[in-house]
């Protein structure tokens, strides 16, 4: 029995992520990625848009033939030769999934020029002739979002009934906002027949900030596939992050009681290997993984966090397979913090001699953005040459 609140993740790093002006990876950076996604639980892997280039093909065939668990996914326009290269790259897959899309809001439809009954027919030919290919089918019909809903149930219908076993609504512009998100799923799910025999995905953009709430709204609905990008990187202002969904469904699991495949663990390695190789850096107050996350550099925030961890800290470090420390000292540092600090770098101080480094520690905080451990030794050091 399939488990109804096991939400499948698919990470588009390697295609909508690599679509962020600048974020280019290489063949080898790309075998590394989709390796540690593999690892790390990633249900379905979108690994490029074969067509694209014959980099791109390449890529996805290498990946199809070295995933071990991921599904491997391939991205194709709704056009024949599209969905046959795809089909080319993803079929040594052990499980390959052709995913085809066609952008269906009134402003989309009026680039390729096709009225509302010519469109569906060329769902109705694509995602057939897809089907016909594979047996894994992901359909999009691109912008969702600003789709009028009676067009959208339509079409959603074809694609179903042509063979498509995953239907995903993009939110293509960032445009919608949580209760819209949930209410489109929703309503898809009652009125179109067939609904309940296909899995929903969301795919949220982040141009308003709010992919993440999006994709978890999307999900309360019924959705049960999330689209996501490690770090969150894609066009524009980028995608839902995965760190994000994937750690708010378990650190909140007590109302969102939704359970995933990923090994949280690897989260911490994965973000840094992203960013060096797309070269695109984490802001330093990113949720979860940027360099703050888990900082305190407060003296009453470390004070509290010395005594009992739980004060600030809403998941452990560990728990994203960060083992670094989670103080920094710095001018807003406390006296218990640079006690705790000091007595982890082997100097246990008596009060009055706390007292003397705590000024000058003051002093250099003041001076210095930063404390290291480094600062701290030169300080004692200092201090005792002075005794
Ligand atoms: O944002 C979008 O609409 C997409 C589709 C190709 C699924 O990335
Ligand atoms: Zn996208």
């Amino acid at each position: 029995m399939t488990d109804k609140n096991r939400v499948f993740i698919f990470d588009t790093t390697l295609r909508d992520g690599e679509q962020s002006p600048g974020a280019t990876m290489t063949h080898a950076e790309k075998l590394e990625i989709a390796q540690m996604l593999d690892e790390m639980g990633v249900d379905i892997i979108e690994a490029g848009f074969p067509i694209a280039s014959e980099g791109d093909f390449a890529a996805v065939s290498e990946i199809a033939r070295q995933a071990r668990n991921s599904v491997i996914c391939g991205l194709a326009r709704a056009q024949l030769p599209d969905i046959d290269r795809c089909w080319e790259a993803v079929r040594h897959a052990k499980r390959p999934r052709i995913h085809t899309f066609i952008g269906t809001s009134p402003l989309h439809r009026a680039i390729p020029g096709l009225d509302m009954d010519q469109m569906a027919e060329r769902i109705e030919q694509t995602v057939t002739h897809a089907r016909n290919l594979c047996d894994n089918v992901q359909w999009s019909p691109m912008d969702a979002t600003r789709t009028e809903h009676d067009y959208l149930c339509r079409v959603v219908e074809i694609a179903i009934r042509c063979g498509a076993n995953t239907i995903n609504i993009p939110d293509t512009v960032g445009y919608t906002a949580p209760r819209e998100s949930a209410d489109l799923i929703r309503m898809l799910l009652e009125r179109v027949p067939g609904a309940d025999e296909v899995v929903f995905a969301t795919h949220c953009h982040n141009d308003l900030g709010m992919a993440t709430a999006n994709s978890l709204a999307a999900v309360e609905a019924g959705a049960r596939q999330i689209e996501c990008t490690i770090n969150g990187l894609g066009e524009r202002a980028g995608n839902t992050a995965l760190e994000e969904v994937v750690m708010a469904m378990r650190v909140r699991n007590d109302i969102m009681p939704y359970s995933t495949g990923i090994d949280t663990t690897k989260i911490m390695g994965l973000s840094r290997r992203v960013a060096q190789v797309s070269g695109f850096p984490v802001q330093f107050n990113k949720a979860i993984v940027g360099k703050n996350a888990f900082l305190h550099e407060s003296g009453i925030h470390q004070d509290g966090v010395l005594k009992n961890v739980e004060t600030f800290e809403i998941m452990r470090p560990a728990d994203i397979g960060l083992n670094e420390a989670n103080i920094v000292m710095g001018k807003h540092s406390g006296r218990a913090a640079l006690r705790s600090k000091l007595r982890d770098l082997g100097y246990d101080l008596g009060d009055n001699q706390l007292k003397d480094v705590f000024v000058r520690f003051k002093a250099l905080a003041d001076r210095k953005k930063e404390i290291y451990d480094d600062d701290l030794v030169a300080l004692m050091q200092d201090s005792t040459a002075n005794t």
